[in-house]
């Protein structure tokens, strides 16, 4: 009975497609992948991980312009006054549900993207001058190929830092009455049927599966550049 009760006062509405989740905990296990494999010069398996996450954020980045509703930039970039007046309805724990990303996340979700992007990218121009060097490295000049390598490896703590911002964002957010970790994994939130939010229109899969394999393949093409032409 209340089983029943319960399903009539809330309906499920899907509000991340499984791209969006793929790519998402794919990265959640490839950041320290990528980190272990680098400390422990396990070189080979640390440029597949970044290829991947290369791949992932293409993808990700081709799916926010023309993928699902939730997944597109131009459903989750507001103004950062918009921003802002979410933290503060947040404070006051008024903060209206949502379907997809608040406007203060958004803004996070684009940096995480852009940082990952930069460090995967300076990754292939990266050399340590010993054992390893990423196949666009020995393309360019040198001076240049070493400021992309100090870079990739600074930039690794700044996207670390952003990244412990972002799940401490979350816990704050579970710890105010808002479960988000639950619905990136299902792709379904609960929402009482009292609330008038409407379902996103999802992407269509055969095009997430083109855009997939395109990523993958420009990000396989690269690797061919290498003047070794060795993985
Ligand atoms: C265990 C660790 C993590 C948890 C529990 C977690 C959880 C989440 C959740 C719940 C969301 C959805 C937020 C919302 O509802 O608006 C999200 C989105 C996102 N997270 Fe994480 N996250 C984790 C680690 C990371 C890491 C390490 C990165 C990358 C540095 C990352 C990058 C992102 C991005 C880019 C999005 C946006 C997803 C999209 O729209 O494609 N997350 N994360």
């Amino acid at each position: 009975m209340a089983v029943q009760q319960q399903a009539g006062t809330v309906r499920r509405l899907k509000v991340w497609d499984p791209w969006v989740r793929l790519v998402h905990w794919s990265i959640v296990l490839l950041i320290p992948f990528s980190w272990w494999t680098a400390e422990t010069g396990r070189f080979d398996l640390h440029f597949l991980s970044g290829y991947a996450i290369l791949a992932l954020v293409l993808f990700r980045i081709a799916w926010g312009l023309v993928g699902s509703e939730t997944a597109r930039f131009t459903h989750f970039l507001r103004a950062p006054g918009a921003a802002l007046r979410h933290l503060a309805h947040l404070r006051r724990r008024d903060a209206p549900l949502e379907v997809g990303h608040n406007a203060a996340g958004g803004w996070m979700v684009l940096l995480l993207l852009l940082l990952l992007l930069a460090q995967a990218t300076l990754g292939l121009f990266a050399d340590d001058d010993v054992l390893s060097a990423g196949p666009l490295a020995r393309r360019v000049d040198g001076n240049l190929s070493a400021a992309a390598t100090s870079v990739h490896v600074r930039l690794f703590w700044l996207l670390l830092a952003f990244a412990v911002l972002h799940v401490l964002a979350v816990i704050v957010y579970r710890a105010l009455g808002r479960n988000l970790v639950k619905p990136m994994v299902t792709g379904v939130i609960d929402v009482p049927r009292s609330e008038p939010l409407i379902a996103p229109r999802l992407g269509s899969p055969a095009l997430a599966a083109v855009l997939l394999a395109g990523s993958v393949g420009f990000v396989w093409w690269i690797t061919t550049l290498r003047p070794d032409s060795m993985f």
